[in-house]
């Protein structure tokens, strides 16, 4: 049956099987985030424009669904949670005892340009970590996307950076915040800069230098490259020593990375260590988590907080499960339960609602007769059929057929609950 209309563009519908490994996957995430001490919060959909685009930056304002809704408000629907969740801890939890850990699982909105990967409506899973000023704060915050990411088996690449660095050195040669947005926008994207450079009046040694920092990705020895060429750069050095004990940290942790000085993130509100994870196997989409450090909570009117999180892109990360380990669709046990009249009706429900209190169940909707609920259970791969019949339920029985094994036998009502289905 074909309907006269179709998702819009760059949505999905999700069908039932998919639908069982996004919720396995989640709950994997959403364990690791637990046991970090991380509990979850939910904010709406949309928002007042004003918040999402205060500091968001020009990528996302150019890719904002916005309207002005019945009473001429202005508003957003969200595309990511970090402002969000920034405003409801200012509303709700500025006052409680730090760190503030707070995660998240909601569906953000962008109007890209969809490819695989790439959609208008997507899902995030993410964490913010409120009030450590600390190393070990944002060390912790990485490892913890990590060690999400171990849990569910997937490959993939650590890169970490630190944008105060290059928007510093732009700003020691008196670029604007304004502009230095626009430099940092055009390297996310991966666009040239030397034209952006010449126009915003950067002189030419300061031109190599951002060259030559943006490129710098390696291992530990590229850190002391660039300290070399920022030696005399008092607030880059600063930086640069912090983001070494976040290294430090991070190897005690385990955590193997590469050191990427050119990440920009998108986002205008980073204001220190960013981080950025790849998978492995997928195309162009394959960014599934970005984070760092972050300034919002004075540009939303509040006290300055030190703050750091990241969001998972949930639909890629499900796509490079599915590329990495073609991710079979999670079988679960179903169990039919069949009357074989309709005066047997009631007996099967109640049996039903026995079985459900321990696993899932379901009873024959369709009034079809055993021999077509048999081929049904076999077709639609039931691994149980229980089968209510007025000679078993006479002496408090019914029949357990293990549609696997293809064999069957009576079962005591009194004793369905110890089998494990
Ligand atoms: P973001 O890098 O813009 O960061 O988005 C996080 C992740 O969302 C990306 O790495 C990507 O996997 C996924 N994503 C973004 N756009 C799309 C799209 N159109 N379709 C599918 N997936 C997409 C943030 O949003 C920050 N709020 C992260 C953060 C939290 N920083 C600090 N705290």
């Amino acid at each position: 049956m074909r309907s006269n209309f179709s998702k819009p563009r760059g949505t999905r519908d999700i069908l039932p099987e998919e639908m069982e490994g996004r919720r396995k996957v989640e709950e994997a995430i959403r364990r690791v985030f637990e046991g970090y001490g991380y509990r979850e919060v939910q904010t709406p959909t949309f928002e007042h424009l004003e918040l999402i685009t205060t500091k968001s930056g020009e990528e996302i304002r150019r890719h904002l669904y916005h309207f002005k809704d019945k009473s001429g408000r202005e508003i957003a629907l969200r595309p990511e949670l970090t402002a969000p969740v920034m405003r409801l801890y200012m509303e709700e939890l500025s006052h409680t005892t730090k760190p503030v850990k707070l995660y998240y699982f909601g569906n953000c909105f962008r109007y890209e340009r969809p490819q695989s990967g790439r959609y208008r409506e997507f899902w995030q899973a993410g964490i913010e970590l409120i009030g450590s000023p600390y190393p070990e704060a944002e060390a912790e915050v990485i490892a913890l996307a990590v060690y999400a990411l171990k849990g569910i088996g997937l490959k993939f690449d650590l890169q970490i950076g630190e944008v105060g660095v290059l928007r510093e050195i732009l700003g020691c040669s008196g670029a604007s915040d304004e502009d230095q947005a626009k430099v940092m926008n055009a390297i996310d994207k991966g666009e040239d800069i030397d034209i952006l450079l010449t126009e915003i009046g950067i002189p030419a040694d300061d031109r190599k230098l951002v060259y030559t920092i943006s490129g710098l990705v390696g291992g530990k020895k590229t850190l002391e490259k660039a300290k070399k060429l920022l030696e005399n750069n008092e607030g880059v050095m600063a930086r640069l020593e912090r983001l070494s004990r976040v290294l430090e940290l991070l190897e005690e942790l385990g955590v193997t990375y590469q050191l990427n000085l050119g990440i920009a993130r998108g986002l205008d509100y980073y204001s220190g260590v960013v981080f950025e994870v790849y998978a492995q196997g997928l195309g162009a989409q394959k960014q599934i988590c970005g984070g760092g450090t972050y300034t919002l909570t004075d540009v939303l009117g509040g006290e300055p907080t030190p703050t750091c999180g990241f969001a998972f892109g949930l639909d890629r990360v499900l796509l490079a499960l599915e590329a990495q380990t073609g991710m079979a669709p999670v079988k679960k046990t179903r169990v039919l339960v069949v009357p074989t009249s309709e005066d047997l009706l009631e007996d099967a429900v109640k049996i039903c609602s026995i079985i459900r209190e321990y696993a899932s169940c379901e009873l024959e909707l369709m009034r079809r007769k055993l021999s077509r609920a048999l081929s049904y259970a076999n077709n639609e791969g039931f691994s149980f059929v229980i089968i209510v019949g007025d000679e078993e339920l006479e002496r408090g029985y019914v029949v357990l057929r293990d549609m696997e094994k293809e064999t069957q036998r009576e079962v005591n009502i009194k004793e369905l609950h110890r089998i494990k289905f």
